[in-house]
């Protein structure tokens, strides 16, 4: 048996235990007690509304349905306060800092790069760069490397076509250094030439702690009238100054390239020890930082400079092994994991 004043009780009952509901269990007990499969009272109701008079069954059917909905609205609506009210009371801290955005960063490689052309700029440098798909004449012949010249065996080529096959003067390989720059840019301008050139070059070298197929160099060209040995030492002193510190001892070790005569290697004080002896250094006191020398004669012979009129000493420094020495990084690799852990040490 139902009526319209069953329904207001209900309501009445409802109105009150809502008011004193204080947590989410309490709305729970409230919604099973009312609206409840089983025994919910208002489910109950609706039941009963089934079995009234035919003439009060639709009025009654409206009213109880409309009960049920204004239960379940106002269940939502004070879980939903009760909800925020949590969050207000306990999750937020508000004396928080609040979050950074991520911001991009550059490379380590690029930071690196962007110091050593800055030293050069200031030196009177000018920053010019070069193709990486190259051709066997500006990478190796025109180097003082012909075809069958064993010095060629010191890197090992990446070819995009059979050599053999190809005419030169076309892109064959992709370039093991920096050096044909050197030749490109000396076929387009008359001394004096005072230049360096970074970028990317390939070998076919697997991957380990020190070696990548794909590594940065850059490349240094100095020639007029007069330039000597003395000069090659003190700008590659003062470079190795500028990126080490200035502190940093160095020596020239004689070396072999084709291109040079005569040929050195610039050593620096280990950057661990300082010279005294470790692993780093392999006890020698002493790390390897780049290959220089005088430009060969016939190099110059190549372009068409004037052998009896001019001189000029070139150099070529590893970007990654400098960084390496300069950050005390032990695997080659990381610079190209792109793994932000790593990246986000170098001050941007
Ligand atoms: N091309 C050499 C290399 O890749 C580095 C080098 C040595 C460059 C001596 C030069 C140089 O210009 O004079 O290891």
């Amino acid at each position: 048996m139902t009526d319209a004043a069953a329904l207001d009780r209900v309501r009445a009952a409802f109105l009150d235990e809502l008011a004193r509901a204080t947590s989410d269990a309490d709305l729970r007990i409230l919604r099973d007690r009312y609206l409840g499969r089983k025994s919910g009272a208002v489910t109950a109701l609706l039941k009963a509304v089934a079995t009234a008079p035919g003439a009060d069954r639709p009025l009654l059917g409206r009213l109880a349905n409309e009960l049920k909905r204004d239960i379940e609205r106002r269940l939502a609506e004070r879980l939903a306060a009760l909800g925020t009210a949590a969050i207000r009371r306990d999750d937020i801290d508000a004396t928080l800092p609040g979050r950074e955005p991520a911001l991009g960063r550059r490379h380590p490689l690029t930071l690196l790069r962007d110091r050593v052309e800055d030293i050069f700029l200031r030196m009177g440098y000018e920053v010019v760069e070069g193709p990486e798909l190259e051709d066997d004449y500006h990478n190796f012949e025109a180097l003082n490397m012909p075809a069958d010249h064993p010095a060629r065996d010191m890197q090992d080529t990446l070819y995009l076509a059979d050599p053999l096959e190809t005419p030169t003067h076309t892109a064959t390989l992709l370039r093991t250094h920096t050096s044909g720059m050197q030749i490109r840019y000396m076929q387009a301008h008359q001394p004096p030439v005072r230049i360096i050139s970074p970028g990317r070059v390939y070998r076919r070298d697997n991957l380990d702690l020190t070696h990548t197929p794909m590594f940065t160099q850059v490349e240094g060209l100095v020639v007029g009238e007069g330039i000597t040995l003395a000069d090659l030492k003190g700008t590659l002193a003062t470079c190795a100054r500028e990126l080490f510190g200035p502190d940093t001892g160095v020596r020239f070790r004689p070396s072999f390239f084709p291109y040079t005569e005569p040929s050195a290697e610039l050593d620096i004080t280990c950057v661990r020890c300082q010279g005294r002896g470790c692993a780093v250094c392999k006890r020698t006191g002493w790390l390897e930082v780049l290959g220089s020398g005088m430009v060969h004669p016939a190099v110059f012979e190549a372009v068409g400079y004037d052998t009896e009129r001019f001189t000029g000493f070139a150099f070529g420094m590893g970007i990654e092994r400098v960084a390496m020495l300069c950050h005390g990084v032990e695997d080659i690799r990381q610079f190209y994991e792109n793994d932000l852990r790593f990246l986000e040490q170098f001050p941007a």
